[in-house]
């Protein structure tokens, strides 16, 4: 048992279940007496690494959920600055914790649904709940029918075909794939019935795993196919709510914080969300240069054009892009890593 202390148990609960890309969940827990140290954990194929985006993004996320938790049940919990490098975060805290601290539902409830969203408008007190969020200078720009979703999508498009021409890209996204019950039951990566496919698409997803069969069958377009796919949704969608910020690491961790925060609060709404990163992915690799030469000056138009219909000002970027909706029809639920594989003593 790595704690016997149910209000630590309750602690390391709330941090597992925090929002990750492919839920790679690259983190590890190292409970010590009297405090609980959050480490990054490097995932096998690991894009992000520690200062990466992504990674950043879900910190932020897992700093909201603590926010949250330590707020409702008015615990007497302190967080060290945010992970950004090889140092930990830390929660210490004094005395006891309390034994009991259920789970608020609202952060249990928030989920990702990647199936069709109903074609109906968002109500207006929503859409001006979420652009009233804010957090330092990460602020939330909400999309609707006829503000620029198409050109949003054009650019969604353009990113995905890069993206299913990466090598690199193509390992990770088939390594997060669980196709059977006992790999899904080990608790990480993407659970295949999450994902909307057409009748047979799980066989095609699981026969297209070596990179020697996507590549081939590339050649003859099914890029564009896949990435017709991705931006279809987004022409449909009744709303897309941006988060844009400063372009640091401060800054993103701020941003992931308050998407988090506008996921929680859009679920326990009722609403339907699911993050699209390709556009704020494909941005980090074309500053780093991982963005193969004769697609960069495509990619490089189609993210200009992001940038200049959200009106980013210069130091500042696209963090996350959400579709919102209402469901129709409720997404399985991702599970997470048994805390005995990611929980130390000492
Ligand atoms: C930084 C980040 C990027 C993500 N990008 C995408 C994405 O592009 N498309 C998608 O469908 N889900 C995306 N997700 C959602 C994760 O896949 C999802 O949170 C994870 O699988 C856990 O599932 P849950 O949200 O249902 O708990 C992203 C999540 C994070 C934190």
């Amino acid at each position: 048992m790595y704690t016997d202390d149910p209000g630590q148990r309750a602690l390391l609960e709330l941090l597992s279940i925090t929002p990750s890309a492919d839920n790679s969940q690259p983190w590890r827990f190292h409970v010590k007496p009297g405090r609980i140290e959050v480490r990054y954990r490097t995932v096998p194929g690991d894009v992000f690494g520690v200062g990466g985006h992504g990674s950043l993004m879900a910190f932020g996320a897992m700093r909201e959920n603590l926010a949250r938790h330590i707020r409702f049940h008015g615990l007497d919990v302190t967080l060290s600055e945010f992970l950004t490098s090889d140092t930990p975060m830390t929660l210490t805290w004094s005395g006891e914790l309390p034994a009991s601290q259920p789970l608020q539902a609202d952060i249990r409830d928030r989920h990702t649904n990647r199936f069709p969203f109903r074609r109906d408008a968002l109500p207006a007190p929503a859409v001006a709940a979420l652009r009233n969020e804010t957090l330092n200078a990460a602020r939330c720009i909400v999309m609707l029918p006829g503000d620029g979703l198409k050109r949003l999508a054009t650019a969604v498009e353009q990113c995905s075909r890069a993206r299913f021409r990466s090598h690199e890209l193509h390992d990770w996204l088939m390594g997060s794939l669980r196709f059977t019950s006992d790999e899904v039951a080990a608790g990480d990566g993407l659970d295949i019935s999450t994902l909307p496919l057409p009748p047979g698409g799980a066989q095609l997803m699981r026969w297209l795993k070596p990179w020697s069969r996507m590549s081939a069958l590339n050649g003859i377009g099914l890029y564009r196919m896949f990435a017709a796919m991705e931006a279809k949704p987004l022409l449909a969608a009744p709303a897309v709510a941006c988060i844009v910020g400063p372009d640091s690491a401060a800054g993103t961790l701020d941003a992931g914080q308050l998407a988090q925060r506008i996921w929680v609060m859009a679920n326990s709404d009722g609403f339907a969300v699911q993050p699209v990163y390709v556009l704020t992915d494909h941005r980090s690799r074309l500053t780093d240069g991982r963005v193969p030469k004769e697609w960069s000056a495509e990619i490089g138009d189609a993210l200009a054009d992001v940038d200049r219909v959200l009106n980013i000002g210069s130091g500042e970027r696209l963090h996350m892009a959400f579709r919102i909706g209402r469901p129709t029809r409720q997404a399985p639920r991702s599970r997470r890593l048994p805390l005995e594989h990611i929980v130390v003593s000492g």
